[in-house]
C-alpha cells in the first residue's frame, strides 16, 4: 500500500516508487510535516520534528501535547493568525471581523483511486494508478470543516495535494486566502528555478540561490500570464540536468496564483502554491464549501532532468483526457502569420490546396472569419460568419477543404467582447466591468463575464452553432488580455471579490461543455501566445500555442522552459516564414522543421508563396514528423544543451520507454571558429546495449554514446541543424 497510518506513532506515509512524504498528528491534534524527499523505509520518523522548546522571542502554545511554538514547527497546514507568523495556507474572516483560525486533526480515509475536484481541472486515475488519503480536520471555534486531500501514484514519483472547506458553524465564514500548498522543507541550501518573461518570450529559465525571506511568483491578471509561470523548482546548488535532488511543483489552475518559498529565521524553508489570496474573498454561507485546484509535486535525486520526465509523465496519463491524448495528431497549416486579417474563401482555398499536394492534414482558419473583423478592433463576441470575407459561407468553405482531403480548424476568443460589435451594444453590462468606472481596453477588446451564466450560455450557443454547421474538427481557444476593473452588477457585495475565481470556473465549465458536446474535438488553447500555459488547461486540451514566437532560435529558449515542467507532445510549434515576424531573423527551412518537430507540429506561414523546393521540403519535414512523432509523443525527454549558457549549441534527445530508439536533435546557434567536430553525449539508453545510427549505419555501444559521445557533423554557418536517430540493435 503507497500510503500508510502508522497508528502507534501517529505519521501518515506517502511512497512513491522513489520518494517518501510523511506527516504526524500530534497529542494535540496538530500535524506537523516529517520528511519530503527520497524514498525511506521506517515510518517511526517523529524524532525528525526536532523542535526547539526554548528558542527565545517565540510566542508559546502552552499546550504540553503540541509543540512548544507555531512558529518554529513545520506546520503541514499552517493557519493565519495562531502565532505561526509565516506564509499561511489559510485566513479567514468571521462574522465578528475575527481572522485567525486553526486545523485540529479529526479522522482519515484511506481509498484506492482518486476523486475529481469538482469543477476544476485536476489528474485522475483509476484504483490500480492511484491511491488517496482524506484528513479531516476543523476548527472548533468557528465550525470549519477543512479536508486534506493527497493523492499517490503508484507507478511515477508523483503526489498531488489539494484542500476543501466546509462551513459547518453557525453563522457565515469570509475565506480569504486558500492555497493548495504548503511543505516545510529541512534547510533552505536550494536554488528555487521559475519560468518568467513577457509576449513572445514566455517561460525563460531563471535560476537563483533562496535567500532569507518570501520569494514568489505570481500573477493578479486572472490568467496565469506572459511574466510568470505557476511551476516553480526548487534543487540543491549543485544540482543539474542528470545528477542532485529537485522538488516540482505545478499548480493545476490557470488564474490569478501565488507560487513561492520562504526562508525564516531558523534556515528552514516553506514552499507554497495556490490561489492569489490577492483581491480574493469567498463568501461561505452555512453548508456552503470550497474547494482550492490541486497541486502536482514531484521529487528527484537524479536531478532536473528526472523531475521534468516525472512531470511530463503525469501529464501525458493522468491530466489529458480525451480521444488525442495518445494518437498522432494531424500536422495544420494556419493562415496567422500567411494572410494575418487579410484573408477570404478563395485565398484559404489556395493554401489548403498547395498544403494538400504537400501532405499537410488540416487548415486553421485564425481570427478574422466573424462580425466585420478585418483588423483587432472589432467584433469580438459577433460570432456570425463574415459572408463578405468567407463567400458562400462556412459550409462551404469547409467542404472544399474536405475535398482536397485536408481537415477543418476554426480560431474563436470565447471570453472577449469589442466595445465596437453589436454584442456589446445589446449587452454592455456583459463584461467584467465597475459601474461608473472607465473600462480599460487592451487590444481593443474588454473581457466577458464568464462568471455568469447567462454570458456563458449565449457564447456557448454560438460556438455550438458554428462548430455544428460545418464539419470542423479542430477549435483553437484563444484569450488576448488580463482582467481589469474587476466587478459585476450581478453578485452582491459580499460575493464581488469572487468573480476572479468564478471566471475561472467559467472557463473551464466552458472548455468541459464543448468536450462534452464534441468529443472527437481537438482542443487547443492559446493566450496571446503562451499567457495561459498551464496544467488547468492541459486537463481540457492535450496541446497550447506555445508562443507567438515562432522563430527557431527564440524556440530553442522558450521550449526549453516550458519543457521544466510540460511534456513536448503539449507545445505548439509550427515552422514559420522567414524572416521571423517577431525578431526579423532568418533561420534555414530545416532548423524551423527541426525546431517545430519537438512539439505538435505544423506550419504557420503563406504556403502559395514558397518554392517549390520549401513545398517539397514539407514533405520530408512531414514524413520525418511520422516517423518520429511516436518517440517525440511518448518518450522520455532528455535536455542536452542549455540556450540560456550557451550561444554555441542547443541539443536535446528523445529516448522510447523501452530504450529500442532514440532521437538527438542539435542546433549550431552561432557557428564557432576552428572547433570542428562536436561531440555530444546521449542519455538514458539501455546499458549493456548497441545502437545503430540510422544515417551512417555505424554500430555503437551505449556505452560509447553516453560516456564519449557522438560527433555531430560540421555545420558551416550560423542556426543550422543536425538530427541523428539510433535503433537498438
Ligand atoms: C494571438 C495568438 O497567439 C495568435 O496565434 C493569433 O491567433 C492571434 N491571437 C489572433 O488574433
Amino acid at each position: 500500500m503507497s500510503i500508510i497510518f502508522d497508528e502507534k506513532k501517529k505519521v501518515f506515509k506517502l511512497d512513491t516508487p522513489n520518494t517518501s512524504y510523511a506527516f504526524h498528528i500530534t497529542n494535540s491534534k496538530h500535524l506537523l510535516h516529517l520528511y519530503y524527499g527520497k524514498k525511506i523505509p521506517e515510518t517511526d520518523l517523529t524524532f525528525l520534528l526536532r523542535i526547539p522548546n526554548d528558542e527565545p522571542f517565540v510566542p508559546a502554545t502552552h499546550d504540553a501535547m503540541g509543540p512548544h511554538s507555531f512558529d518554529c514547527a513545520p506546520i503541514e497546514f499552517p493557519t493565519s493568525g495562531v502565532a505561526d507568523f509565516r506564509e499561511p495556507s489559510m485566513q479567514l474572516m468571521d462574522e465578528n471581523g475575527m481572522s485567525a483560525c486553526e486545523c485540529y486533526y479529526k479522522d482519515y480515509k484511506i481509498y484506492k483511486g482518486k476523486k475529481p475536484l469538482k469543477g476544476l481541472p485536476a489528474t485522475y486515475g483509476d484504483e490500480d494508478d492511484v491511491t488517496s488519503l482524506e484528513v479531516y480536520c476543523h476548527d472548533p471555534l468557528n465550525g470549519l470543516e477543512i479536508i486534506l486531500q493527497y493523492s499517490v501514484f503508484e507507478k511515477l514519483d508523483i503526489i498531488t495535494r489539494s484542500v476543501k472547506v466546509q462551513n459547518k458553524g453557525k453563522s457565515p465564514l469570509e475565506l480569504r486566502r486558500l492555497l493548495s500548498l504548503s511543505v516545510d522543507l529541512d534547510h533552505k541550501d536550494f536554488d528555487m528555478i521559475t519560468l518568467n518573461g513577457t509576449w513572445a518570450r514566455e517561460r525563460h529559465v531563471e535560476r537563483a540561490p533562496l535567500r532569507f525571506g518570501k520569494q514568489v511568483v505570481d500573477s493578479c491578471r486572472g490568467a496565469t500570464s506572459h511574466a510568470h509561470n505557476n511551476f516553480i523548482a526548487l534543487c540543491d546548488h549543485k544540482a543539474d540536468e542528470d545528477y542532485g535532488e529537485a522538488y516540482g511543483f505545478a499548480l493545476v489552475y490557470s488564474g490569478s496564483f501565488i507560487s513561492g518559498c520562504e526562508v525564516y529565521q531558523y534556515e528552514k524553508t516553506r514552499v507554497f502554491s495556490g490561489i492569489n489570496p490577492y483581491d480574493f474573498s469567498w463568501h461561505l454561507k452555512i453548508d456552503e464549501e470550497f474547494q482550492a485546484p490541486e497541486v502536482i509535486m514531484t521529487f528527484s535525486y537524479q536531478g532536473l532532468g528526472q523531475m521534468s520526465r516525472n512531470l511530463h509523465d503525469v501529464i501525458r496519463q493522468h491530466l489529458i483526457r480525451g480521444k488525442w491524448k495518445d494518437i498522432r495528431r494531424p500536422v495544420l497549416i494556419n493562415n496567422w502569420e500567411a494572410t494575418y486579417f487579410n484573408f477570404d474563401t478563395e485565398k484559404l482555398i489556395q493554401i489548403a490546396r498547395d498544403a494538400a499536394q504537400a501532405g499537410i492534414d488540416m487548415l486553421v482558419m485564425d481570427d478574422g472569419w466573424f462580425g466585420g473583423r478585418s483588423d483587432d478592433t472589432t467584433s469580438l463576441g459577433d460570432w456570425y460568419v463574415n459572408e463578405e470575407k468567407i463567400k458562400g459561407g462556412l459550409k462551404y468553405l469547409v467542404d472544399e477543404v474536405n475535398k482536397l482531403g485536408l481537415k477543418f480548424g476554426i480560431w474563436f476568443e470565447p471570453e472577449m467582447i469589442s466595445p465596437d460589435s453589436d454584442l456589446y451594444r445589446k449587452h454592455p453590462d456583459w463584461c467584467i466591468h465597475i459601474p461608473g468606472r472607465y473600462r480599460t481596453t487592451a487590444r481593443s477588446q474588454l473581457v466577458l463575464d464568464f462568471s455568469r451564466k447567462d454570458v456563458r450560455d449565449y457564447i456557448y450557443s454560438r460556438i455550438k452553432e458554428i462548430l455544428s454547421s460545418a464539419n470542423i474538427e479542430y477549435v483553437k481557444w484563444d484569450m488576448n488580455r488580463q482582467l481589469s476593473e474587476v466587478g459585476n452588477e450581478v453578485l452582491p457585495a459580499i460575493r464581488q471579490r469572487e468573480i476572479w475565481h468564478r471566471y475561472v470556473l467559467g472557463v473551464y465549465e466552458m472548455q468541459e461543455r464543448l468536450l462534452t458536446d464534441f468529443p472527437d474535438l481537438l482542443l487547443e488553447n492559446c493566450a496571446g501566445g503562451g499567457a495561459r500555459y498551464d496544467c488547468g488547461m492541459l486537463y481540457y486540451s492535450p496541446q497550447i500555442w506555445t508562443s507567438d514566437d515562432t522563430d527557431a532560435i527564440e524556440r530553442l529558449k522558450i521550449q526549453h522552459g516550458t519543457s521544466m515542467c510540460y511534456p513536448c507532445s503539449t507545445m505548439g510549434a509550427h515552422v514559420s516564414a522567414v524572416p521571423n515576424h517577431c525578431v526579423g531573423r532568418t533561420t534555414p527551412f530545416q532548423t524551423r522543421g527541426h525546431v517545430a518537430l519537438v512539439g505538435t507540429f505544423g506550419y504557420e506561414l503563406d504556403i502559395t508563396k514558397l518554392s517549390d523546393e520549401e513545398k517539397s521540403a514539407i514533405k520530408e519535414q512531414i514524413a520525418e514528423f511520422d516517423k518520429y512523432n511516436f518517440l517525440v509523443r511518448s518518450g522520455d525527454f532528455y535536455r542536452i544543451g542549455n540556450p540560456f549558457k550557451s550561444t554555441r549549441f542547443d541539443a536535446w534527445e528523445f529516448v522510447a520507454k523501452d530504450k529500442s530508439e532514440a532521437l538527438l536533435q542539435y542546433v549550431q546557434i552561432l557557428k564557432t571558429p576552428s572547433l570542428f567536430l562536436h561531440r555530444i553525449r546521449l542519455k538514458g539508453l539501455e546499458q549493456g546495449q548497441y545502437y545503430r545510427h540510422e544515417q551512417t549505419g555505424k554500430v555503437y555501444s551505449a556505452e560509447i554514446l553516453m560516456n564519449s559521445g557522438f560527433d555531430i557533423p560540421n555545420l558551416w554557418g550560423d542556426f543550422h541543424s543536425y538530427l541523428a536517430y539510433f535503433k537498438k540493435v
